[in-house]
């Protein structure tokens, strides 16, 4: 098969390293890709979101496959405009239309969704410009903490969650009125908080049938002990221990049967990831939010845990034939930290050389921000590293990734050095 995968980060890099190991490929390229994709196929110079010079590519190299990392392109129609087109009618894609994808590209669609599936989350109401009193007055009724969320897509930023109330009636008024988000809060989601500890939780469907991939935890803070700005993740570990058989059940029977169901019985064709962030309050679970992709850094511990060849599953999706297929898993944990740039969530510098990744041998060095330059690899973003390691438990699994990382290194390097210890007795 020859493929086309879409996206230059951590969750890209891990699923170049996979579909590379399966004996149905034959051609890889990743647009645009970075340092550590490279290694897998081959990178080329096209921005996801141009559709017309994606169609172009796969026309010219008689791409069979897309896959699509990124939110930003499904949210941006990339599946309609490739079923649409004639020319393009051979091609499958990975990923949901422009419908499927509002799951994460609008809050309130997501919301009202679960509302008429019955799916557990958290109470809310959506407001606009002309119902901000309506707004205030339903903040007013709520108590601290208060969650606002702006209704688009804003980077991972348009999450407040609030002690304050004086302060929550000024973030909201912003938002709505000023645009503090852009267009992305010209509607804004005000949610009741809830209390418990947060999973991802991940499925590949076509439509008709799906198939549950391995869970995992993310840390979102950048500082110890969850503290500090949220970051897009910081690590991540995977199985994740409160996330056992009776939970995994009800998540299953409450969540994502629910919302399977939901999207064939409202006729969204929805072909590709569910990325479910779950919290678990007290036992049960609830659902914080809906992505239409797979999870960052989550897949560079997710995929090094699935034992099966995943361009099977890729055309099982693509023939409406997922049901047929085989999904299996290694028992073994994957931990894996994210190294950053200094400064970053806030400014940071790029540019700066990498040193020690050839010596890195018993982990695997998924890259995120980098590019090549020569043969060496520099920082190009925040999140630069994802250094994956396997172990018997997550606790070996992490203590080989912090043994790797020592003997990586760039200027400004910075890392957490908590990641899973949550979770450890
Ligand atoms: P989201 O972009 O919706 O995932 O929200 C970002 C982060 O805010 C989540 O990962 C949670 O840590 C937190 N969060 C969002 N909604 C809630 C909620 N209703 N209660 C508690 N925490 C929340
Ligand atoms: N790690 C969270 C996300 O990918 O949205």
């Amino acid at each position: 098969m020859k493929i086309l995968l879409l996206g230059s980060g951590g969750r890209e890099h891990a699923l170049a390293w996979k579909m590379a190991q399966s004996s149905i490929l034959d051609e890889l390229y990743i647009a645009p890709g970075n340092s550590g994709t490279r290694k897998h196929g081959k990178n080329v110079a096209i921005d996801p979101n141009n559709f017309s010079a994606v169609k172009d590519f796969v026309l010219e190299n008689n791409i069979e496959l897309v896959v699509v990392g990124p939110e930003e392109p499904l949210v941006n129609g990339i599946a309609d405009f490739f079923n649409s087109d004639p020319m393009l009618s051979n091609v499958s894609l990975i990923g949901p239309d422009a419908e499927g994808a509002q799951l994460e590209g609008s809050k309130d669609f997501a919301k009202a969704f679960m509302k008429r599936h019955n799916i557990p989350t958290a109470k809310y109401g959506t407001f606009t410009k002309d119902s901000l009193e309506k707004g205030i007055a339903f903040l007013r009724g709520m108590n601290a903490p208060y969650v606002l969320k702006a209704d688009g897509l804003a980077a991972g930023k348009g999450v407040l969650i609030l002690n304050d109330l004086a302060e929550a009636e000024r973030e909201l008024t912003s938002m709505l009125m000023d645009s503090k988000f852009g267009n992305a809060s010209a509607k804004v989601v005000v949610e009741q908080f809830l209390d418990g500890r947060e999973v991802s939780v991940f499925v590949i469907t076509d439509g008709q049938s799906f198939k549950l991939l391995p869970e995992a935890k993310d840390y979102k803070r950048i500082g110890e002990g969850d503290t500090g700005l949220n970051t897009g993740g910081m690590g991540a570990v995977s199985p994740v221990p409160f996330a056992d058989a009776a939970f995994m059940d009800k998540v299953h029977n409450q969540i994502i049967v629910p919302t399977t169901k939901g999207l064939k019985s409202e006729g969204i064709h929805y072909k590709g990831f569910i990325f479910f962030g779950l919290i678990n309050v007290k036992g049960d679970p609830y659902v914080i939010e809906y992505n239409c992709r797979l999870g960052d850094p989550e897949t560079e511990v997710v995929l090094p845990r699935l034992k099966s060849d995943i361009l099977d599953l890729f055309e099982g999706i693509a023939t409406n034939t997922l049901s047929e297929r085989d999904i299996q898993f290694y028992d073994k944990s994957a931990a894996t930290i994210m190294l950053v740039s200094g400064g970053y969530p806030k400014a940071y510098k790029k540019g700066k050389q990498i040193y020690g990744l050839n010596s890195v041998v018993d982990s695997l060095c998924f890259h995120a921000g980098t590019r090549s330059d020569g043969p060496s690899s520099v920082t190009s973003g925040g999140r630069v590293l994802a250094v994956t390691s396997y172990g018997k438990n997550i606790e070996f699994a992490i203590k080989k990734s912090y043994e790797a990382i020592d003997k990586i290194s760039f200027e400004g390097m910075n890392y957490r050095k908590d990641i899973g210890s949550d979770l450890i007795k």
